[in-house]
């Protein structure tokens, strides 16, 4: 059972299945902070075509989706990229994972 950690709250969600809300790809971390009601801006609707979404990865980064072309070429324009910055519209959970939403 996956657990997502989202800080600076540091309030964690452990979950078996997802209802899926319509933004982002199912499952990805911007889906499990709709699904347990954590603020998560997601200005483009979950399509990869904001930096809104923008999270970093501080544990269990090898729990999520490989970042694909796209996402990279979208991150290039995020505010406080770092070398563990994801969208989280596009990084699918598959275990444990720790972000930080940037303040
Ligand atoms: S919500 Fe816009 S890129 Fe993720």
């Amino acid at each position: 059972m996956p657990r997502v950690t989202f800080l600076p709250d540091g309030v964690s969600f452990e979950f078996e299945k997802l209802a899926y809300k319509g933004h982002g790809w199912p499952g990805s971390l911007l889906d499990v902070a709709l699904n347990f009601g954590v603020a998560l801006q997601h200005s483009c609707g979950g399509n990869c075509a904001c930096t809104t979404c923008h999270v970093v990865v501080k544990e269990g980064e090898a729990n999520l989706s490989p970042m694909e072309d796209a996402e990279a070429d979208r991150l290039d324009a995020a505010a406080g990229l770092t070398l563990h910055s994801r969208l989280a519209c596009r990084a699918v959970v598959r275990g444990d994972v720790t972000v930080e939403i940037p303040g």
